[in-house]
């Protein structure tokens, strides 16, 4: 297994070297890395969550369009070029169709040990220093800002109200980020999440002091500390 997965890791790295919407190599890299320290820790089928751990986001329906997340052609293509075929590879297809915050929200998706590793491991990456990053990086690109006073959180944000996704980056945060850490299937997952949901609750009340934003932002952090 380990040239399966030195096989797939390379075909993803060149897959998504260009990608720039925040679900690039590096991304992948990352939860590869936490998916293994999370696998280990809970006993998974450590292959399994490797594979589908790489394999997350090349059919991702934000890279490549819904149709594809549904046929997953690339996950297949590069497991059939790696020998992983035959049932092998309908499982790690099965994990990588269960890992999704949209269809955590959906609450529809049944899910395996390495399913619920695979998606902690996903999600963990959302948060933290990096997730900081990712947000900014990521509501910049998208022209919907930094931060806006007036733009306070939904309480509720639904399966649509996520779609539409217009909120600025410390919006954004209350909306989705500071939720995750209490969407952690697996114990090693809610442990690093508790973690970096202190790092990201650190670096807003630094933020809100500094830009001297209207007193209602710290009420809502410290309801989600
Ligand atoms: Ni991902």
């Amino acid at each position: 297994m380990k040239a399966a997965i030195a096989h797939v890791a390379q075909a993803v790295e060149a897959h998504l070297k260009h990608e720039g919407s925040g679900h690039d190599w590096q991304h992948i890299y990352r939860v590869w890395q936490t998916a293994k320290k999370l696998g280990e820790a809970e006993g998974a089928d450590m292959a399994l969550v490797e594979l589908a751990a790489l394999l997350h986001d090349v059919d991702d329906y934000k890279v490549s369009g819904e149709e594809a997340e549904m046929m997953m052609p690339h996950a297949r293509r590069y497991l059939a070029e790696a020998q992983v075929v035959g049932e092998a590879q309908e499982r790690v297809l099965d994990v990588i169709r269960s890992v999704g915050f949209r269809k955590t929200l959906a609450g529809t998706v049944e899910r395996s040990l390495e399913g619920h590793v695979v998606s902690d491991a996903d999600m963990l990456d959302a948060i933290g220093a990096v997730g900081i990053a990712r947000t900014f990086t990521y509501c910049g690109g998208k022209g919907f800002g930094m931060f806006d006073p007036d733009f306070l959180p939904r309480d509720e944000v639904s399966q649509s109200d996520y779609m539409k996704k217009g909120s600025p980056s410390v919006t954004h945060f209350f909306e989705k980020l500071l939720k995750l850490k209490g969407m952690m299937f697996t114990e090693a997952g809610k442990a690093e999440a508790a973690k970096r949901h202190a790092r990201m609750v650190l670096f807003l009340e630094t933020f809100f002091e500094e830009a001297a934003a209207p007193k209602v932002w710290m009420e809502r952090l410290e309801a989600l500390r």
